[in-house]
């Protein structure tokens, strides 16, 4: 059976840099297998069938709330990934400004390191985009968002931390400067939710991105990528939990009578809701504390590993286990052909060019036998096949 994933990437042997977040360890693998195999056929449509699943759903929903510093007034929900989460706070702001302001050509202001979740919840609720420009370091222009937030705007966010280069927005300037204009603001913490709590508990100085600023007023966490769920886990944090009423969907019209979901699907997958309760209370605060000690130990041996090879430069100044990197003596689309070609799948990154690596705890075993490759790589390659296409 199967037998075409041999084609696939060897996400086990630390290939992948994002898509999949592997611990390396076989009793997390186990927790995960047990969880998704417990609920394979359950359906997360009607809960009041499947009591189990709202009450493990409940606890992860409160869980992440509480490690982004939700205050008790907050309302969490859980969905299938950040890019429904983001589509959920993005129909959210759009349903609370018609309601509360009046705005029926509503605008969303991002820096354009935004994830393209906001762009495309935009597309499909109708709003208007305004992309920024970023500073020299990749970070957010705060007068940049600042100049573009007019009395349209439903909504302003910033990544705590972003995609393409790993770094912090100003999340405090940001969210200061929609606060100012009674405008909602959301920090994606899609990758640093549960990220950045864990660097804190090492001692690590990690500025403001949660809901300690008086401006967040939303947030997309994902469970599916560093809280090590398998696919389909995020958590949606609002400051005030009446507001989840507006993602919501009710129906009477049909013959079957009252019909009513949360987010976007109907019938919903439940493994995930159980991978992601199992996972977590396995792991627990502690042990998703360590993991990121030794997370943050590869990624500076990655990095040192990086910065020995002539011409490799890391891009930015990037917070965690992220890292863009770029190459000042040759075209690094080309470095990046031969490491293709030796199975590794790093992302390509457009602006800069440069390539791009989530880092994954499993990625600990690997670090040597990366380096030595890139290094083949940079001093070894042809002509570039150039930047293709990028699903990061
Ligand atoms: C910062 C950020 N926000 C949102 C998303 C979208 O998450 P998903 O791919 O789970 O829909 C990602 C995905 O990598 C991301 O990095």
């Amino acid at each position: 059976m199967f037998e075409q994933k041999a084609t696939d990437i060897d996400w086990r042997h630390g290939r992948t840099f994002s898509l999949v977040y592997p611990t390396g360890r076989a009793d997390v693998d186990d927790i995960l297998v047990q969880a998704n195999l417990a609920y394979l056929y359950e359906n997360a449509l009607n809960l009041r069938r499947f009591p189990s699943l709202a009450a493990m759903q409940d606890d992860v929903t409160g869980m992440v709330a509480s490690l982004v510093n939700a205050p008790a007034s907050a309302g969490a929900g859980f969905t299938s990934g950040g890019t429904e989460s983001i589509f959920m706070s993005v129909l959210v702001s759009r349903e609370r400004a018609k309601k509360e302001r009046g705005i029926t050509n509503g605008n969303i202001v991002f820096p354009k390191s935004a994830h393209p979740a906001f762009a495309k919840a935009a597309f499909y609720t109708g709003l208007e985009v305004r992309p920024t420009a970023l500073t020299a370091d990749f970070t957010a222009d705060v007068s940049a968002v600042t100049d573009a937030i007019d009395d349209n705007t439903v909504l302003v966010m910033g990544s705590a931390y972003g995609n393409p280069h790993g770094v912090m927005d100003p999340i405090e300037a940001l969210s200061e400067a929609a606060m100012k204009r009674g405008v909602p603001f959301h920090s994606d913490a899609c990758i640093g939710a549960f990220v950045l709590p864990f660097m804190e508990r090492l001692g690590l100085q990690v500025p403001p991105f949660d809901f300690r600023l008086p401006g967040v007023t939303q947030m997309s966490c994902d469970v599916h990528k560093y809280g090590y769920a398998t696919k389909g886990a995020s958590v949606v944090v609002y400051r005030d939990a009446e507001w989840m009423a507006h993602q919501a969907f009710t129906y009477d019209i049909w013959p079957s009578g009252h019909y009513r979901t949360p987010s976007v699907a109907g019938a919903r997958a439940a493994s995930p809701i159980a991978a992601a309760w199992a996972v977590m209370n396995y792991l627990g605060e502690n042990q998703y504390t360590e993991i990121m000690r030794g997370l943050l130990d590869t990624t500076s041996r990655m990095r040192e590993g990086i910065t020995s090879i002539p011409g490799l430069q890391i891009l930015g100044d990037p917070i965690g286990p992220l890292l863009s990197f770029t190459s000042t003596d040759d075209d690094i689309f080309a470095i990046c052909d031969v490491m293709d070609d030796r199975g590794w799948g790093l992302n390509r990154i457009a602006d800069p060019p440069g390539l791009h690596m989530m880092i994954s705890p499993i990625h600990a075993s690997f670090v040597d036998e990366f380096v030595e490759d890139l290094a083949f790589a940079a001093a070894n390659h042809g002509p570039s096949r150039g930047l293709g296409a990028s699903y990061n």
